[in-house]
């Protein structure tokens, strides 16, 4: 399928998933590929055909919606915005957690991946939150769409360019080096729990410190499923909670009831009166 054909057919589709093309213009090469070789296994010789194939079997857009799925990341993905969490906002949360008489940090990571990102909230709680909370723990819930992701965050190992962003000792002392690349060491998996949930139809029910939605919602989605999405998110935050986006996205505007405590980096924060 020539580049061309494949644009046409994800500008016309995007938006019938709800999705938008100015998300995926810059990684289509990865959906375009997956498409090919799906219209392979379907026997059509040509893009468009896909087209009449999606109206007339209604059931090949979820097939089509999995093969949308961007999984890039990496530990310690934009190390600016995990330094800032360690040095004041999750120090923040933690300190209000305390003087709320709570017992734990709660945080979720929406569209997890391999469990990149929830990790590493866990080795940075561990190794430079912790020792000045002794008293708070720190949960974890991470979800993602898309089942195999899960499995992968679950078994917990990496290959080299997964963790090279990581600070040294971070890497010294959360990961042992086995023959499946290295691995997240006991004490900074016990906090994270996985969970299959597609954003678009469920939320969690706890209330949470913190927020990290980088790099799914506010890139691929469309402007009125952000909207909606935001909502949802908001909702699930604890009153003065954190949300963080991906360091290239903003929120939709108006974006309701979070007030910027970076907005360089993409990280809000939920308003009192809301
Ligand atoms: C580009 S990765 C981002 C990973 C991580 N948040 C980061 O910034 O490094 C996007 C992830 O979102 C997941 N995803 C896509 N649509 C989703 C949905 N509707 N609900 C939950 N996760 C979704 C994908 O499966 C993928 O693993």
């Amino acid at each position: 399928m020539k580049d061309y054909e494949c644009v046409q057919l994800l500008q016309w589709a995007l938006p019938r998933l709800r999705l938008r093309w100015a998300g995926f213009r810059k990684v289509r090469k990865q959906v375009c590929k997956r498409v090919d070789q799906r219209l392979k296994e379907l026997g059509l010789p040509e893009a468009r055909e896909y087209h009449t194939y999606l109206d007339a079997h209604p059931e090949e857009w979820s097939v089509l919606d999995e093969l949308c799925r961007i999984s890039i990341s990496r530990f310690y993905r934009d190390r600016q915005v995990f330094q800032r969490l360690e040095r004041e906002v999750l120090y923040e949360l933690a300190q209000m957690a305390v003087a709320n008489g709570e017992y734990d940090v709660r945080c979720w990571s929406i569209g997890c991946a391999s469990g990149e990102e929830p990790y590493t909230l866990a080795i940075l709680w561990k190794l430079g939150l912790a020792p000045r909370f002794p008293t708070l723990g720190c949960r974890i819930l991470a979800t993602d769409v898309d089942q195999r992701m899960i499995e992968r965050a679950r078994r917990g190992c990496y290959p080299a360019s997964s963790v090279k962003d990581l600070p040294e000792d971070f890497l010294a002392q959360a990961f042992l080096r086995t023959a499946d690349g290295f691995c997240v060491k006991a004490p900074y998996r016990e906090p994270v729990t996985f969970l299959e949930q597609d954003i678009r139809k469920t939320v969690p029910d706890d209330q949470f410190h913190l927020i990290l939605c980088r790099n799914v919602v506010f890139t691929y989605f469309d402007d009125e499923l952000q909207r909606q999405s935001l909502q949802q998110i908001t909702e699930r935050l604890v009153p003065r909670g954190a949300l963080v986006i991906g360091s290239l996205e903003s929120i939709p505007e108006g974006g309701s009831g979070l007030e910027p405590w970076s907005k360089k980096l993409g990280v809000y924060r939920k308003s009192l009166e809301t």
